[in-house]
């Protein structure tokens, strides 16, 4: 029998491993403080239903006041479920539970708030500017909340968060509206004696809404392609 030379093991150093650092998304907590405590402000005026405390003018009739209660109590549900969507340690260590708050998203929370608000953006006072920003806010609600129910079905899981960080951006800006709506006001109030407004409450009020929309618009949805970008787009970075 032939033997083969073998050299002798030599135990070769075990390097420390550096600890891999967990990136906590320490913006959560106060994330979420905020939109909990924006919801409970705008649904204040609508729990219980009393057509007298409504914030919009609901004078054109009842079925008015049943769509816009039944949008502020679904879009409420989409926030707050939606918020519990992104939180890392629900969707990594209860999928379930992400699972069924998801399917609580969709069919108890956005679907349905986009069927009742649709019927009644067109009877807004702020002018064509802003019921067109209305609209547009709603087809890209109803598209990325599609394309992200579309995704996750299809088990397509990186699409599926991308998906829903527009989706929920699209979300939070029904949200953002109201402060910006104020900014809106100062801006608009500064200039209120300039002959663009020569005082002009109507015109004032639609510069207001109009502008206010369309900036949230922008300013959400630029945030979550930025967060996309940064977290996905270049694939140097770490997914969670
Ligand atoms: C993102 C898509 C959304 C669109 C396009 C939208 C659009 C609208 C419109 C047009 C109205 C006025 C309806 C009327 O004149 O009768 C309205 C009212 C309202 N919406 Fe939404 N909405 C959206 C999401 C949300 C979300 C996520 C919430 C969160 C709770 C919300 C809460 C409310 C409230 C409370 C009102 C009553 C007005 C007030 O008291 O300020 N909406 N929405």
């Amino acid at each position: 029998m032939t033997q083969t030379w073998q050299a002798p093991a030599v135990a070769t150093p075990v390097r420390p491993q550096p600890r891999r650092r967990r990136r906590r998304a320490w913006w959560l907590i106060p994330s979420a403080v905020v939109i909990v405590a924006t919801v409970v402000y705008m649904v204040s005026a609508y729990a219980p239903p009393d057509p007298e405390t409504s914030r919009v003018d609901v004078s054109d009739g009842m079925w008015h006041y049943v769509f816009l209660v039944a949008h502020v109590g679904f879009a409420a549900v989409a926030t707050l479920t939606g918020l519990l969507q992104f939180w890392p340690t629900l969707r990594n260590r209860y999928p379930k539970v992400h699972r069924w708050t998801g399917r609580v998203y969709f069919w108890g929370g956005i679907f349905p708030a986009i069927v009742a608000v649709a019927a009644i953006i067109w009877t807004s006072p702020s002018g064509v500017s802003n019921v067109i920003g209305q609209y547009t806010l709603l087809g890209f609600w109803t598209f990325t909340g599609i394309a992200g129910l579309r995704a996750a079905r299809a088990r397509r899981f990186a699409d599926h968060r991308k998906w829903m960080i527009r989706n929920y951006a699209a979300t939070l800006t029904a949200l953002v509206t109201r402060p910006m709506g104020i900014i809106m006001l100062m801006i608009v109030l500064s200039q209120a004696n300039t002959p663009q407004y020569q005082n002009d409450q109507l015109v004032i009020l639609h510069d207001m809404a109009s502008g206010g929309i369309w900036l949230s618009m922008m300013i959400t949805l630029g945030i979550a392609e930025y967060y996309i970008y940064r977290k996905y787009g270049n694939g140097r970075r770490r997914r969670a």
